[in-house]
């Protein structure tokens, strides 16, 4: 979502007459675009602002801002405690930065943290950053109103809202026509897109068979779903469409019922469960990846258990697995205490990691000697012989280079694995 947005800023500044530099030395801006989901996250922003600092002295004229959730939660206060800082803008103000830039370059430091009902800078043509020029992402919609316990997003990011329909159609069919073969839709909640036309609604089903249909050589993934509103409906639009990608990332963030109340999910684990076979009914061969907390207040050690017979269950394909950070203001810090030693809440954690190894194993070691479609996005890290591509399960696989190029589809036959990579060769 970040990289997303940092896109959606270098236009804005492109079409403003500022260019994009990849060194930090060359840079008279720095902006920085922000986390606040975990604690870490942001702490590691504040060791970077201190890092930015002697360049400031060697350069006074060095304009230091910070983007995103970061300078949305912590505003003018951000002003004192970072000396470094020269603009503060929220998510929704990034059209802002030119106005920003102005004040800042007239002594005075530039604040925008307004947040927006209907910005969704659908009229921006992003500047992509990634210069592979095959897989994009495409935001969908921003802001959320679930207002999960433990969570941040719905107050730095505001109210969720849709973009408009036909804009996306639009990005996705441009970046096709430029080479692209991957778009991935974004939004903290895909399953709730909803764009009223005069013809009726645009749900999200409808809006991935449209971008699906605009060339069956390009493949559509997209982020986030949540498990309490993923219908049958768009499992049969999934399934109905070879370039809509056969792997869906589904946050169980914990296996038990307790703790998923106190987390306000809005669904139980036998919810959870049902919604999985409904996947393995209707897609059959369709990844599956999660998002699990650990540690989250009064978590006992069953309902940790639960989260693990849960996992096993499912097996899940992969997973992105954290401890349990407090987050100010959110519902779970004014109501409940976070009271898990963090000794227990790192051997939880272990345990979930190590599960999740012996499972992504699990799952690498079926796909030997079977063959998959694999879109190629590049030279692989390890070797310039070999190139890396993604399987439409969302699996890393690498192979050797023979007559293809980034953006093609080539068939591979697994001829080996890791707990993270697939190795085979084409056939
Ligand atoms: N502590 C730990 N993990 C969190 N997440 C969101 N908020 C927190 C928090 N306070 C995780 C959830 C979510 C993912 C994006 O980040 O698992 O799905
Ligand atoms: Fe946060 Fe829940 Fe919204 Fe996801 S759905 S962004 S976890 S509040």
């Amino acid at each position: 979502m970040n990289l997303s947005d940092s896109e959606i800023v270098a236009s804005v500044m492109l079409a403003n007459g500022y260019e994009t530099t990849t060194d930090i030395n060359e840079a008279g801006i720095i902006f920085l675009n922000t986390c606040s989901i975990r604690e870490k996250a942001e702490q590691r922003i504040r060791k970077r602002l201190q890092a930015l600092l002697p360049l400031k002295k060697k350069n006074p004229d060095l304009v230091v801002g910070i983007l995103g959730c970061m300078a949305e939660r912590l505003k003018d206060q951000l002003l004192l405690e970072e000396p470094v800082l020269d603009i503060i803008a929220g998510p929704d103000s990034y059209r802002d930065l030119p106005h920003l830039l102005e004040d800042a370059g007239d002594g005075q430091r530039g604040i925008n943290t307004i947040l927006s009902k209907e910005e969704t800078y659908a009229d921006i043509q992003p500047v992509r950053l990634d210069s592979r020029g095959v897989s994009a992402f495409i935001s969908i919609m921003r802001g959320c109103e679930n207002y999960c316990a433990y969570c941040v997003v719905p107050y730095v990011r505001g109210k969720e809202r849709s973009r408009d329909a036909d804009s996306i159609i639009q990005e996705a069919t441009s970046l096709f026509e430029s080479g692209y073969r991957e778009v991935t839709l974004l939004g903290q909640n895909v399953n709730s897109y909803q764009w009223k036309t005069i013809d009726g609604t645009v749900n999200f089903a409808t809006l991935l068979e449209r971008v699906a249909k605009i060339n069956p050589g390009m493949r559509v993934r997209f982020a986030t779903s949540h498990p309490k509103d993923i219908s049958d409906e768009l499992l049969q639009s999934i399934a109905a469409n070879h370039n809509i990608c056969k792997a869906i990332h589904l946050p169980v963030q914990s296996g038990s019922n307790n703790v998923l109340k106190r987390m306000n999910r809005g669904y139980t684990r036998e919810q959870y469960m049902e919604r999985i076979e409904a996947i393995r009914r209707i897609i059959p061969g369709c990844a599956l990846s999660t998002d699990i907390i650990s540690g989250f207040c009064d978590e006992s050690e069953v309902d940790h258990q639960q989260t693990l017979s849960l996992m096993e269950w499912t097996g899940f394909d992969f997973a992105y697995m954290f401890n349990y950070s407090e987050r100010p203001d959110t519902l779970a810090a004014k109501r409940y205490t976070d009271n898990i030693p963090p000794a227990i809440k790192e051997k939880r954690l272990k345990e979930v990691i190590d599960l999740q190894q012996k499972l992504s194993l699990n799952s690498n070691k079926r796909d030997l000697n079977k063959v998959f479609e694999v879109l190629i996005e590049g030279p692989s890290k390890r070797s310039p012989l070999q190139y890396s591509g993604r399987t439409s399960q969302n699996k890393v696989v690498v192979f050797l280079k023979e007559e293809s190029k980034p953006g093609d589809y080539v068939n591979v036959c697994i001829e080996k694995y890791t707990s993270a990579t697939l190795i085979g060769e084409v056939i």
